[in-house]
C-alpha cells in the first residue's frame, strides 16, 4: 500500500503547493479544478484517496470568500471519495480578524469559519500565525498553529545586527512582537493604536526607539495603515533605521504605495499569501514551505507509525 501524504492543492497558491510537495518529495495530487458555466465552482479528484491521509493547501486572502468556499468543496470531494484523514493546510485563514463581537449586529466570522470546515469534513488544520491566539479554540479539532517569527527575524537580522528594538504596533500584536523580540534578543517597545476609521489610526508609542533601528512587526499588513502610521511615528521619535516583518501581506488597496512613501525602508513578508503582482524590491519575501513541509512529515508520521 502507498502510505506515503497526499498534498491537493486549490488555486489560491500553486506555487507553494508546488514547493512543499518537492520538499516532501511527492507530487501534487491530481484533480480537476474548473467552473461551471454558472460559475460554480467544479472539482473532481481524479486519484484515489480511498483511505490515504490527505492535506488541501488553499489561503485565505484576496478572494476570501471564493477560495473558502472552493475549499469547502474539495474537502467534500475527497470526503466523498473516502480519503482516511484530510487536513486542511490554510496558510492564511482569512475571516479572522472578527473573533468577537465588536458591536451590536455584527457576526464572529472566525467561529463561523471554524464551523463550515469542520462541518465539510477535516480532521485536522494547519495554518500560519492567527490573528489571535484564540481563534484556534474556535476549531473542535486539532490545530497545527505554525509561527513565522523565527524565519522573519532570520531575515530581519541580515539587514539590522545591532542596536535593535521591535515595536508591536498595539496591544493585540504584543504576543508575535515578544517572539520576535526573544528571537532576536532584544527589547519590546509597544505602541497604543487608536483607530480614526477603516484605513487610519492613531499610534502611542510607550518607550523609547530614540537611536534604535527598529523591527516593527504584526500578523499582516492589510491597507498599510497601522505599519505606515507606526513607522512614521518611530521616525518622528528619533528611530534610526526603520523597518517591518510581518506573517501575511495582504496588500489592499493602495498599501504598497502607501508603504513605499512612509519611513519604513523595508518590509519583510513570508509567502502564505500569493502575490498576484511583482512586489517592488523593498518588499522581501521569506518562504514557509519548509516550515509547512515539517509540519505536514510531522503528522503524516505521527498517524502512521
Ligand atoms: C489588527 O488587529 C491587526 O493585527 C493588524 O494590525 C491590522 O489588521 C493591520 O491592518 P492594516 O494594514 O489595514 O492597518
Amino acid at each position: 500500500m502507498n502510505r506515503q501524504p497526499m498534498l491537493f492543492s486549490g488555486s489560491s497558491h500553486l506555487n507553494l503547493s508546488k514547493d512543499i510537495c518537492k520538499r516532501l518529495n511527492i507530487e501534487i495530487g491530481k484533480m480537476r479544478l474548473s467552473q461551471f458555466p454558472d460559475g460554480e465552482t467544479d472539482v473532481q479528484i481524479l486519484e484515489e484517496v480511498r483511505g490515504r491521509d490527505v492535506y488541501v493547501l488553499q489561503s485565505m486572502a484576496r478572494q476570501p470568500g471564493h477560495y473558502l468556499f472552493e475549499l469547502l468543496i474539495i474537502i467534500d470531494a475527497l470526503k466523498r471519495s473516502s480519503a482516511r484523514r484530510i487536513t486542511a493546510v490554510i496558510p492564511y485563514l482569512g475571516y479572522c480578524r472578527q473573533d468577537r463581537k465588536s458591536k451590536p449586529g455584527t457576526p464572529i466570522t472566525a467561529k463561523l469559519v471554524a464551523n463550515v470546515l469542520t462541518t465539510a469534513g477535516i480532521h485536522h488544520l494547519i495554518t500560519c500565525n492567527l490573528h489571535a491566539e484564540q481563534v484556534e479554540g474556535f476549531f473542535e479539532i486539532p490545530v497545527d498553529h505554525l509561527q513565522c517569527q523565527k524565519i522573519l527575524s532570520e531575515a530581519a537580522k541580515n539587514l539590522i545586527d545591532k542596536d535593535c528594538i521591535v515595536v508591536a504596533p498595539d496591544i493585540g500584536s504584543s504576543k508575535i512582537a515578544e517572539t520576535m523580540a526573544k528571537c532576536l534578543g532584544t527589547e519590546l517597545v509597544i505602541v497604543k493604536k487608536e483607530r480614526l476609521n477603516a484605513f487610519e489610526v492613531s499610534p502611542i508609542l510607550i518607550g523609547s526607539v530614540r537611536n534604535k533601528n527598529v523591527i516593527i512587526t504584526d500578523d499582516l499588513c492589510s491597507t498599510g495603515g497601522t505599519l505606515v502610521a507606526t513607522a512614521n511615528l518611530c521616525r518622528e521619535q528619533g528611530a534610526k533605521k526603520i523597518i517591518g516583518a510581518v506573517p501575511h501581506g495582504l496588500f489592499a488597496g493602495e498599501a504598497i504605495e502607501r508603504i513605499k512613501a512612509s519611513a519604513l525602508e523595508v518590509l519583510i513578508i513570508t509567502d502564505t499569501i500569493e502575490s498576484e503582482i511583482l512586489l517592488p524590491s523593498f518588499i522581501q519575501t521569506t518562504s514557509v514551505a519548509s516550515l509547512v513541509a515539517a509540519a505536514i512529515n510531522d503528522l503524516w508520521a505521527s498517524g502512521n507509525a
